[in-house]
């Protein structure tokens, strides 16, 4: 389809705004290969968490039960033209009813965490103003259920379900969406504090500014100049960083990070030119989100690239933008391959050639590495000491077997090879603590409706029968084993 396959390259259009740089991140010596390695141990670090990813608009359906406000996702996927055969979240896999037969899932497989979001317009229907108690009170029996079954929610308070009420005042274009989010984000912490540990601000702010905002493929499906572009993407990222005082100050007990799909920088070939190469791009192709987010400063090439576009900013806001955090969530689907290059950056992005081998979604290009790479790179920039994959997966062209089975063995393919990178890290010492797989269902995935799979569990979307899928018992031995 030709959604996505734009998703990941005006990532890198935008990412690539940036060039050289005077590079504020701090320099670690390389991890060394420990012994579990070399003899050939493949397990993970104990208590390592292992988990599975869902988002509010992707699952839930139940569009206009118990007060929920319409988001931009309802009003963009009601436009002709825009998804996938024109689907829709409506009902989707009518989780908000059917909650209780996924959490079994989740037993089954001996998931530790479930990550999910919370959709704003549940708790305040037109994203500010007058609270709607059957918003928490859903999301406090969901967090209670998962208890109850001995599985640890983590909850992310905005993935891209912006209120369309507030999307008709500007949305992530006026400065107040920022200042509305950190009192919803605030005010559901709060209400969630003592059923829920841990709190993502927000899922890939690159993704809904750049293709919300940027290419228009995602809702509210606008395309903005390159300026207004750049004043979007701050008070997003502002957004995050007052949220996550806000989270603070109405839970203080509760731990906030975010999940962000930063540019996953891989060195052509593991050399140290091109590692250090691959490092600078790190922090250069993720200026606007992670490092800003991360350190609390544009880098100068961002600014200098960006120059008359460059974002209006306060050192306030800064210093919001740049708030310390309990952990870092990495999504992570493909690499971006770089090398080193005697340009004014350092470094020079290598795109990939036609013959490149992806999953069923043409963006979603197998760069394995990428889950070694990019936990140990970010940490080497950001010193970053609890990270979480919070997001890894792909899509397959799944079809039931006539045994009733769903052989989905390019996904076990692509797990086990992702899974052993990410299993080099954790024995290099790089602080990856848990996985978050996605997703456990089949589900609406945005501007590709119902049409690429991405669930380790079959849904059939007309009974809404759930069939798990043969990368659901590799993901379910692998837990029981701790170990590739
Ligand atoms: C990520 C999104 C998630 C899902 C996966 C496939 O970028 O966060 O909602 O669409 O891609």
């Amino acid at each position: 389809m030709p959604y996505r396959i734009s998703r990941r390259t005006f990532g890198q259009l935008a990412g690539s705004l940036v060039t050289a740089a005077a590079l504020p991140f701090r320099m670690f010596a390389a991890p060394s290969v420990s012994r579990a390695t070399a003899t050939g141990d493949r397990r993970f670090p104990a208590g390592f968490l292992w988990g599975s990813a869902t988002a509010s608009y992707q699952v839930e359906g139940a569009v206009n039960e118990d007060g929920r406000g319409k988001t931009v996702w309802d009003t963009f996927s009601h436009t002709a033209g825009k998804t996938h055969n024109g689907d829709t979240g409506d009902v989707s896999t009518d989780s908000y009813h059917r909650y209780a037969e996924d959490i079994a899932l989740m037993k089954d497989l001996g998931l530790k965490t479930c990550r999910f979001s919370v959709a704003w317009s549940r708790i305040f229907p037109d994203g500010a103003g007058q609270p709607n108690p059957k918003g928490i009170d859903h999301y406090r029996k969901f967090c209670q259920a998962l208890r109850a079954a001995g599985i640890e929610p983590w909850c992310t308070l905005y993935h891209w379900d912006l209120p369309q009420a507030l999307e008709d005042k500007g949305g992530w274009q006026n400065r107040e969406t920022a200042k509305l989010f950190a009192d919803y984000a605030g005010y559901t912490a709060g209400k969630l504090a003592d059923v829920c540990s841990h709190f993502m601000t927000m899922n890939e702010i690159s993704t809904f500014v750049e293709l919300g905002y940027g290419n228009g493929i995602h809702a509210p499906g606008l395309k903005l100049s390159r300026g207004k572009l750049a004043q979007v993407r701050h008070h997003a990222v502002l957004a995050h960083g007052l949220a996550v005082q806000a989270i603070r100050a109405a839970a203080p007990h509760v731990k906030v990070g975010s999940a962000e799909n930063l540019t996953a920088v891989v060195p052509v070939f593991d050399s140290p030119e091109h590692v250090a190469a691959a490092k600078k791009a790190t922090v250069e192709e993720n200026a606007g989100y992670l490092t800003v987010m991360r350190t609390g400063r544009y880098t100068d090439q961002y600014l200098q690239t960006l120059g008359a576009d460059a974002p209006e900013f306060t050192q306030e806001e800064m210093k919001a933008i740049g708030s310390p955090l309990d952990f870092q969530g990495l999504n992570i689907y493909t690499a971006t391959y770089a090398r080193a290059v005697k340009n004014a950056k350092g470094y020079d992005i290598v795109g990939n050639p036609a013959s490149y081998p992806h999953m069923e979604s043409p963006w979603l290009t197998v760069g394995p590495d990428a889950l070694y790479w990019a936990p140990r790179l970010a940490n080497e920039c950001w010193d970053l000491k609890e990270i979480y994959i919070t997001e890894n997966g792909c899509s397959s062209a799944d079809v039931v077997a006539g045994d009733g089975h769903i052989y989905d063995t390019d996904r076990v393919m692509y797990l086990r090879n992702y899974l052993t990178h990410l299993q080099r890290a954790t024995s290099e010492g790089v602080p990856v603590k848990g996985y978050f797989l996605w997703s456990l269902l089949d589900n609406f995935e945005w501007a590709d409706g119902y049409d690429k799979r991405f669930g380790i569990t079959y849904v059939d979307f007309k009974t809404q029968k759930r069939t798990p899928k043969l990368s659901s018992e590799f993901y379910r031995n692998l837990i029981a084993r701790n170990s590739l």
